[in-house]
């Protein structure tokens, strides 16, 4: 099997992204066959002039027949590895795909389009490739016909967009001077700009390097659902997930967190298939226990050879904005992590800053949309996480604003568990009536729960 590898574009409004992956499905030949053809043809017969862009919306229509693309999403090999092509139509789509993990992102191109230069979304959407710890970063800078091909106009933007990114901490891989529409530094050196000397847009995704190390990483799976097997009087319960990181194996001891119950994997099984002695990162699995222990959805199984994540009811995170209402210290949020729900307040507004210009500003009590914050949260009760930057997948939630995600987060600091009210011991006490009920209503049937 070949080598997968999921790249986001990115970019402002009509800077070419889609044109972009148009014209890279076209010239590598991954296509239907004829699809370019009848998408040419529906065009000359509407009199309106053919557009790269229009084959991603060909193919979301083949989609609804049931074929395999959509528009998020497209596919196509090089003689190296496959690849799944993210389109990022708008930038708060796609920042909840990518930060509730419905779009997983290895690496990512900026397209700047090279006559308006960088604009507003060239920097919102860096910032949240940062803020996503997504490190490979490659920035195209596209319709160079419309600058002449000047090598100085593409020098200026290189030069300007560099340093906005090494504020936020990204160091591009690569600048690439591209005419989307005509192919020009996509698969081919271009003759019209000899001066660049660097890689086509192809053989830079190949040069990205494969994100190495989640199976490494310690085990975490969040409980999806409980299952009962049904026939036969079979008893058992099957608990079921996906794995965010590391392996499991059968026999390894487990835990449950926060509820730290503990058992061993008897088994593991996955769907359609003779259950497996250990199963890996991203794997959908589901697993029996020797013992019985009552669970829910939404608890973080670990192993308990491994290191333990976090699990408190205070944190820090960074997170970014984009409700249609503000978000408000003195409103109270729902958080997800993973498939975790709890209640969400906000202890402090730390900072917040303004992604397209950087400005920040303290002492405030509200976020606006398209800003990012460094808050300290609190939840209603305690829950299980990983920082971002050891676990990605344990390590960033959402934040529900009523029905809506109306923000992401990346955990940066895990913080002090709030003192709770101690909690009287009432047992002895409950023992102490007990005898004395049995000692003056002999006649009374009733049973201690202690
Ligand atoms: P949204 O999805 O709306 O954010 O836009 P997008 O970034 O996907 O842009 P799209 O690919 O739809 O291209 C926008 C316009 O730019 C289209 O009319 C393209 O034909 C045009 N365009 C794309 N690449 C080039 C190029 O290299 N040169 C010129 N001159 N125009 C281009
Ligand atoms: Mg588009």
């Amino acid at each position: 099997m070949k080598e997968r590898m999921n790249i986001v574009i990115v970019g402002h409004v009509d800077h070419g992204k889609s044109t972009l992956i148009g014209r890279l499905l076209a010239d590598t030949n991954s296509l239907p066959i004829g699809k370019l053809e009848q998408v040419k043809r529906t065009c000359e017969l509407n009199s309106k002039p053919f557009e790269y862009a229009f084959l991603l919306d060909a193919l979301v229509d083949e989609q609804a027949q049931g074929i395999t693309i959509d528009t998020a999403r497209v596919f196509f090999k090089t003689s190296k590895r496959e690849y799944i092509i993210i389109d990022a139509p708008g930038h708060i789509e796609f920042l909840k795909n990518m930060i509730s993990g419905a779009a997983r992102a290895e690496a990512a191109i900026l397209l700047i389009d090279a006559h308006e230069g960088i604009a507003e979304n060239s920097k919102r959407h860096a910032y949240m490739l940062s803020l996503l710890g997504i490190k490979q970063i490659a920035v195209a800078i596209n319709k160079m016909d419309l600058v002449n091909y000047s090598e100085s106009k593409f020098n200026e933007i290189k030069n300007d967009y560099v340093v906005f990114l090494k504020e936020i901490g990204i160091e591009p891989i690569a600048f690439v001077p591209i005419s989307a529409r005509n192919g020009f530094n996509l698969i081919e050196h271009s003759n019209n700009m000899t001066w660049y000397k660097g890689k086509t847009i192809l053989e830079l995704i190949d040069s990205f390097e494969k994100e190495k190390g989640d199976e490494e990483k310690n085990f975490r799976m969040f409980v999806q659902g409980v299952y009962k097997f049904t026939e036969n009087g079979d008893n058992r319960r099957i608990i079921a997930g996906t794995i965010n990181s590391g392996t499991i194996n059968v026999g390894d001891e487990i835990i449950f967190l926060p509820s730290n119950k503990k058992s061993t994997v008897k088994t593991i099984e996955i769907y359609g298939k003779e259950s497996p002695l250990f199963a890996s990162v991203e794997q959908a699995i589901g697993l029996t226990l020797t013992t019985q222990v009552y669970v829910k959805p939404g608890d973080l199984i670990c192993r308990t050879d491994q290191q333990l994540p976090f699990t408190t009811n205070r944190f820090k995170a960074n997170i970014f904005w984009m409700g249609k209402n503000l978000l408000s210290i003195h409103k109270k949020y729902k958080l997800k992590i993973g498939t975790n729900k709890a209640g969400l307040n906000i202890e402090k507004i730390i900072t917040v800053m303004n992604a397209s210009n950087l400005e920040s500003t303290i002492n405030r009590e509200e976020v606006h949309r398209n800003e990012v914050a460094q808050i300290i949260f609190k939840t209603d009760k305690p829950i299980s996480f990983d920082l971002f930057n050891q676990i990605k997948t344990t390590g960033r939630f959402v934040i529900v604003d009523e029905y809506d995600i109306a923000g992401g987060g990346i955990i940066v600091e895990a913080l002090e568990e709030e003192e709770k009210p101690a909690k009287v011991d009432y047992s002895e006490f409950e023992k102490e009536l007990y005898q004395l009920i049995k000692k003056y209503f002999p006649h009374w049937e009733i049973k201690p729960i202690f």
